[in-house]
């Protein structure tokens, strides 16, 4: 039997997390004959929560996968202690009428601490997926309070902005998503980010072809298109009056999903990850690059695009 891959969710009693365990110990992101050890980790307030769920949550992954062991926690030694996966969702979410970057006061100081923990106890081959929000700028926070775990290991999440430009071009030719392909997000997860289909290829039935071609459109590409995407998330807010959160669920399993065992032959995902200058962003800071990911979950920046 292989051994339990160690996985903490942070935030553990939020919304997102709600959403996320259903899918992750059904094995959609590390397949259904892989044992897990689940951490969640959320604050002290939030154990009564687990406490009142743990049953829910333990019958629904021995009902639904190999086998699930699953540990709560408000410390977050033990959450990340030899860890192989952190999915670092806890923090404050933003309310109508806030910018993502208006969480940072709130949810910076997290990532540091959360940072130092993983510094100290993970695995340094720990995979990290930042999703709290401002989730580009937390992922730098963290990885820069966790110096002796390599970079590359860190990423945060535009996977759900990519399935957003997906859905949008999917709805407007009448085709399903799994037929989009190549959207690339650029930047940060953010309404600063661009949504680029000019590289992306859709089949509606006869082979791919460019997404510019299929939709004969131009002006709705580079307009309505591009505002959409980058406004998703504040749509939602007013219409739910709070974010995201099965999407959101669905990303990172698509996101985690990838990293783990690698994208398909030609297909490009976009993930935000530490630049090593590509594209000539500066050094350091974490932004959202198209990226093919290989065996062993190492991923490399798509080079040489026209942007
Ligand atoms: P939520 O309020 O439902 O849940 C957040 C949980 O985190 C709560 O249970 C809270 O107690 C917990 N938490 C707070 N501080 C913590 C800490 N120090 N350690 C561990 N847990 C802690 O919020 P949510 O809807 O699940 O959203 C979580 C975050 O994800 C927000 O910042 C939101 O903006 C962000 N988000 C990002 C994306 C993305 O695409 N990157 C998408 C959706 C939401
Ligand atoms: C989203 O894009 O849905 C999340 O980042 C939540 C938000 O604040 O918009």
């Amino acid at each position: 039997m292989a051994e339990p891959l160690r996985i903490c969710i942070t935030g553990g009693a939020g919304q997102i997390a709600y959403s996320l365990l259903y899918s992750i110990c059904k094995g959609d992101v590390f397949g259904s004959n892989q044992p897990l050890t689940l951490l969640l980790l959320d604050i002290q307030p939030m154990m009564a929560v687990f406490g009142r769920c743990s049953d829910g949550t333990a019958g629904l992954c021995l009902f639904l996968c190999y086998k699930v062991d699953i540990v709560s926690t408000a410390d977050p030694k033990i959450a990340f202690k030899n860890i192989d996966v952190a999915i670092l969702v806890g923090a404050m979410p933003r309310k109508e009428g806030m910018e993502r970057k208006d969480l940072l006061k709130a949810n910076a100081k997290i990532f540091v601490e959360q940072g130092k923990a993983l510094n100290e106890v993970a695995k340094k081959t720990v995979k990290v997926l930042v999703v709290g929000n401002p989730a580009n700028t937390n992922c730098m926070v963290a990885q820069l309070n966790a110096p002796s775990i390599p970079a590359t290991n860190f990423t945060c999440l535009t996977r759900l902005d990519m399935n957003r430009a997906k859905a949008q071009i999917a709805s407007r030719l009448g085709t399903r998503v799994e037929q989009v392909k190549n959207v690339i997000i650029w930047g940060n997860h953010s309404s600063t980010q661009y949504p680029d289909v000019n590289h992306g290829v859709v089949d509606l039935g006869n082979g791919p072809v460019s997404i510019r071609e299929a939709v004969k459109d131009d002006n709705w590409l580079n307009g309505d298109f591009v505002k959409t995407v980058q406004k998703r998330g504040a749509a939602i807010i007013a219409a739910r009056k709070l974010s995201s959160a099965m999407s959101a669920a669905k990303a990172i399993c698509d996101h985690m999903r990838d990293w783990w065992f690698g994208t398909p032959e030609g297909e490009i995902v976009s993930m935000g990850v530490v630049s090593d200058g590509s594209y000539g962003l500066p050094q350091g800071i974490v932004y959202s690059y198209p990226l093919t990911i290989g065996p062993n979950h190492k991923w490399e920046i798509k080079q040489d695009l026209d942007h």
